[in-house]
């Protein structure tokens, strides 16, 4: 090469340097110089470029925020890279926001991942603005007139926490991993819904959507995926965002083709299914010419939205359930005495039963309240210029009410980090609510699923505990059993085996 071309080709190299270094500065400089004429309350102190990235643990992040919380108080800032995020921490807090200033907080904070579901803000759980409150409205309307239908969810739930038991049986108290079986069925009840039936556990396109929902799952919240939020120009390098991408399109090809399938045999007068009856809304939406959010990219992000939420947080608080239930066995023969007493051995259990149950009661919202299966929260947005306690936080600041910080908030509980059902029993023994028991969250953004999830975690669980007694496998102890959780945007227990031994 002649010294010409190699004087080219540096001072080519050096200004692409140049322009990278212009193009990255202004990118920093005009993503924080936004809020300059806002005062956001104080935070540890921020880094240029990467801000308070370098005391985040990646792996448990609502762990940092609750332990920066002891020394910034319950309302601090967190710099994600250049951008601010308001942090709020405790029940105080965070009711406060989500349910006193509702209106202020209820818009959904996006993240360059989140946009991979949302493709533009549809669906529910990562929609934004009226397309999302019409999407929410028309989703729990659908989801309580589903349930009054011809098969009720409570008989569904029961069915399919019969064939969870004949599954549980097959194992013949030898040991076994009930991740998958336990997906599997929770999964059927939400898919009964959205399509019209429940998939055998052998079907092979239900268990590939169960694997791409497991990964996706983990990819969502794995550092990879958290750099790339934050520094989406190194995605080029970081590759978990696509894998998610990837995975979705798969996850919305099968969506995509169930209404397509639907579409012919949707009859208005007989709606077997959630996906029938978003077609019949989006004709009368389109026989009155007034159709802006019945289209397909809404109906393929909310079923996504309700396969995930509704499979995920719920199977993955059940196996907590069956942990705690070997660890501390005397809770389980308490459990089981109640259920032997209020409904006996063959009865199915029934969602009335649960009134006269207080323990089983208190005990299923303690597995949730240690469980904290949603530690983070979803991201919260403000949804204008906002004041909160003082501080003037600007429209679009992306909000983190730390669940995980409300469910164990020591003002709140009497031994926040220990399993104790005392919590939400009186000293008669009867079920006491608490205000500060919110793993489905608060205001506006509540849980569509809450009453859902509630009636499948007492049925399945008060099924298994009926023709069930747990205990590890014979070569682990009960102290050996690890409570920590694994890393995930679902916060669930270690892989474990358990045997289950028929009464
Ligand atoms: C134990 C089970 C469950 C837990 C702990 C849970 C928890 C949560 C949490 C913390 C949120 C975020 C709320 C917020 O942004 O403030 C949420 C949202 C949501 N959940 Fe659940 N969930 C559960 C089960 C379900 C089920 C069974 C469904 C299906 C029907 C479901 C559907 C949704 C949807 C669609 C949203 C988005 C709501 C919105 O953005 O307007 N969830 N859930």
């Amino acid at each position: 090469m002649s010294l010409i071309s190699l004087l080219l080709a540096h001072t080519a190299t050096v200004s692409l340097a140049l322009v990278l270094t212009a193009f990255i500065f202004l990118y920093f400089y005009s993503k924080s110089s936004k809020s300059s004429n806002y005062n956001f309350p104080p935070g540890p102190p921020a880094l240029p470029v990467i801000g308070n990235l370098n005391i985040l643990d990646l792996h448990q992040p609502h762990k940092t925020l609750s332990k920066l919380s002891e020394t910034y108080g319950n309302v601090f800032t967190f710099h994600m890279g250049p951008k601010k995020y308001l942090v709020l921490t405790g029940y105080e807090a965070v009711n406060e926001a989500l349910v006193t200033q509702a209106d202020d907080f209820s818009e959904r904070g996006q993240t360059h991942t989140t946009e991979i579901f949302s493709k533009g803000g549809n669906g529910v759980a990562f929609g934004k603005g009226e397309s999302w409150k019409v999407m929410r409205r028309f989703t729990l309307s659908t989801l309580r007139a589903l349930g009054m239908g011809k098969m009720t969810t409570e008989d569904r739930i029961i069915e399919e926490s019969q064939r969870l038991v004949e599954v549980f049986q097959s194992h013949k108290g030898k040991p076994f991993d009930p991740q998958i079986i336990i997906n599997s069925a929770v999964s059927n009840i939400i898919c009964s819904i959205m399509f019209g039936d429940r998939f055998d556990y052998s079907d092979a396109q239900f268990l590939n959507m169960q694997r791409i929902l497991n990964g996706n799952m983990k990819l969502i919240v794995s550092p990879k995926t958290q750099l790339y939020n934050v520094f989406p120009f190194l995605g080029f390098f970081l590759s978990d965002h696509k894998k998610i991408d990837t995975n979705q399109t798969i996850l919305q090809e099968y969506f995509r083709n169930a209404y397509k399938d639907c579409k012919d045999s949707v009859d208005s007068n007989d709606l077997r299914s959630f996906i029938d009856t978003f077609i019949s809304r989006q004709r009368e939406e389109e026989a009155r010419n007034s159709n802006k959010y019945f289209h397909e990219g809404n109906m393929a992000a909310t079923v996504g939205n309700l396969f995930g939420a509704g499979t995920e947080p719920t199977s993955t608080t059940l196996r907590w359930g069956l942990l705690l239930m070997m660890k501390y066995p005397h809770i389980q023969d308490k459990v089981q005495e109640e259920i032997e007493s209020v409904i006996g051995r063959e009865r199915p259990p029934q969602a009335e039963d649960r009134k006269r149950m207080p323990y089983m009661d208190a005990v299923l919202h303690e597995i949730q309240r240690v469980g904290n299966v949603v530690p983070m929260n979803l991201l919260h947005e403000t949804t204008g210029d906002t004041t909160f306690r003082g501080y003037r936080i600007p429209k679009g600041t992306p909000v983190i009410p730390l669940l995980s910080s409300v469910l164990s908030d020591k003002t709140q509980w009497e031994t926040p980090h220990q399993f104790n059902p005392n919590h939400f029993l009186d000293t008669q023994g009867k079920f006491v609510k608490r205000d500060a028991f919110m793993p489905f969250s608060a205001g506006r953004r509540l849980c569509i699923g809450e009453t859902l999830a509630k009636m499948e975690l007492f049925l399945f669980f008060t099924m298994l505990l009926q023709k069930f007694h747990f205990r590890p496998p014979q070569e682990v102890s009960r102290e050996q059993l690890d409570l920590t959780p694994t890393p995930g945007f679902t916060s669930g227990p270690q892989p474990f085996q358990l045997c289950a031994l028929s009464h």
